[in-house]
């Protein structure tokens, strides 16, 4: 039989951002089971909720200070029992996010290992020696830099001489993973919730269980302080497969959908190994390819003009993983909680509805499961700041702000930047209406909300355009879902047509029928040249149909999904 996932649509819910139930201005359990509805009429068969478990929110969650048990913020135990018992009477299913590679430094666990050297628990987390300068001075056990800081490592308090571990944040102290003890701890985790019902986790961060054990110093030279941010010490290594293996048979059934962070040091050898149908430890690898493909990244000096979707490369990176990775079961998604807004990525605010539309035609159609983030089916976009001290409600802005600024950025090259970059601006509140807050919260919420949404951009209108983006949204679910495709699209052969095209992605799906997506990436006019006959027109953004000569003339982010005979 094969796998409920590959017939499933995804949907990415970020709590604090959701449904604010309780009129506290940050949204909970009680906010999404309020919409569970609306996600069954949408089409939505599978949530995956970031962090809800007990944290002192330093990195929204991804630092638990308890596994068991519901952040009070986001509601209680007993609320979560009521969204599974809620979501599986709606045929949705449920993924709860795991942090595993670290807990906060207010977990029980580490509040032991600080009090007591000889405690099991100092055992869970990666405790080492310092090294001394000429002078005397202690100095960090080796050159690693962290994701979130400068150094990857914060003196143990309580100790002389010692220092612990954290890839991420300081208070997010890195779990040592080689500690057979530690392991069965995660798998205990897991199984509890397993056992009420939760049908899967998305495992964060799983590339950095293994470290590096020699903890020697990174080879590479640089950084801040002498401080090397360099993952391959501590991504994919080797002992990484065999925790998987273990957490798949320790930890969950057969059945459990597994979806592990990989970020983007995993090429598709290597997810192969992770999760090929059928002998892969888990399902499905959630790696970055296709997300910076526009030069985005890293471009603090670039002007807006600058950045451009590169189609080649979107199109490369997709095929890259459909022809060498065909053996796994693959995730389909434009973005997470961790980037900007695909409208304001790949579309445009200009053509919001069109670039919108466009956009989840192409993602449905090609091979996997796809995953929807909040408030794209709206055509929810970037925030506009006005100060860089907005984007502060995040720890790992901090940081970099200094360092920004230590580098001598200005605020207006800091706010462009962050603009089009940040995070945060895909952890705004969820718009559900017109009325004040967007219907998110009655009370201001603390993220300020995108004022977009009184200018339509909310579920509410919405629902009673019937060519709205979220309406299509709707349609296009339905199809992908309808069995025919969805065999289609599974099974049948994906190929590129007119690879080369630099504003067009174009593909097509031979299976029981031939299946064909044209998608105009541009805010301008482009032409494509079409060899084939139309059976259907299936999805279609936008009225009447520019064909002549075998050519198309697609109008600003003009998309079709074509049956093709
Ligand atoms: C990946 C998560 O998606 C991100 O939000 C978080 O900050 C890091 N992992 C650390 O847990
Ligand atoms: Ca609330």
């Amino acid at each position: 039989m094969e796998a409920w996932w590959r017939n499933s649509i995804g949907y990415i819910i970020y709590p604090a951002a959701y449904k604010d139930a309780n009129g506290d201005g940050i949204g909970d359990l009680k906010g999404i089971i309020e919409k569970l509805d609306y996600l069954h009429e949408l089409g939505i068969d599978l949530l995956w909720i970031c962090p809800i478990f007990a944290s002192p929110m330093k990195d929204n969650g991804y630092d638990v200070s308890d596994y068991l048990h519901v952040n009070p913020l986001f509601g209680s135990d007993e609320d979560l029992l009521t969204l599974l018992r809620e979501a599986h009477l709606r045929g949705i299913r449920v993924l709860l996010d795991f942090a595993m590679n670290h807990t906060s430094d207010q977990h029980e666990w580490f509040v032991k290992a600080k009090e007591d050297p000889s405690s099991e628990e100092r055992s869970y987390y990666i405790i080492k020696k310092g090294r001394r300068d000429e002078k005397g001075n202690l100095l960090p056990p080796n050159n690693w830099g962290s994701f979130f800081s400068t150094s990857a490592w914060e003196r143990m308090p309580g100790s002389e001489d010692e220092f612990y571990l954290h890839v991420f944040a300081p208070s997010m102290p890195d779990t040592d993973w080689s500690n057979p003890k530690l392991r069965e701890r995660y798998y205990q985790i897991a199984r509890h919730y397993v056992d009420l019902g939760v049908d899967g986790f998305r495992m964060d961060a799983i590339s950095h269980l293994a470290k590096n054990p020699t903890f020697e110093d990174s080879p590479l030279q640089g950084g801040k302080g002498g401080y090397v941010l360099d993952p391959s010490e501590f991504s994919n290594r080797p002992e990484l497969l065999g925790y998987l293996k273990e957490f798949r048979e320790k930890g969950v059934n057969e059945n459990t959908l597994l979806v592990g962070e990989v970020g983007g040091c995993v090429q598709p050898a290597q997810a192969r190994l992770f999760s090929e149908r059928g002998r892969g430890p888990i399902n499905l690898v959630f790696n970055f390819d296709t997300v910076w493909n526009n030069g985005a990244y890293g471009s603090i000096d670039k002007k807006d003009e600058e950045i451009k979707t590169d189609v080649i490369s979107l199109k490369n990176n997709f095929m890259r993983w459909y022809e060498n990775a065909a053996t796994c079961d693959l995730p389909l998604y434009w973005c997470n909680h961790d980037h900007p807004r695909v409208l304001s990525q790949y579309g445009s605010v200009n053509y919001r509805a069109e670039s919108a539309k466009m956009l989840v035609t192409t993602l449905l159609f090609l091979y996997g499961t796809p995953f929807i983030y909040q408030g794209d089916e709206i055509g929810m976009s970037n925030v506009t700041y006005d100060k860089v001290e907005d984007f502060l409600n995040d720890e790992a802005n901090v940081d970099a702000l200094k360092s920004m600024r230590s580098e001598g950025r200005d605020e207006e090259t800091i706010l462009r930047f962050w603009r089009r970059t940040n995070r945060i601006n895909a952890r705004t509140p969820m718009q559900w209406d017109k009325t004040s807050y967007a219907g998110f919260s009655k009370v201001a919420p603390k993220v300020k909300v995108n004022d977009n949404y009184k200018e339509g951009v909310n579920v509410q209108e919405q629902m009673e355009d019937p060519y709205s983006i979220l309406n299509y949204f709707q349609y296009a679910i339905s199809f992908r879902k309808n069995a025919i495709y969805n065999d289609i699209v599974n099974n049948g052969r994906l190929e590129i047509v007119d690879y080369n095209h630099p504003d067009v992605f174009a593909y097509l799906h031979r299976g029981s029928s031939t299946i064909m997506v044209i998608s105009n990436f541009r805010p301008y006019q482009t032409y494509f040249t079409f060899n084939y006959e139309i059976g259907d027109i299936v999805l279609h953004n936008y009225d009447g149909v520019l064909l002549k000569d075998h050519v198309f003339t697609l109008r600003p982010f003009e998309c079709y999904l074509l049956k093709i005979r």
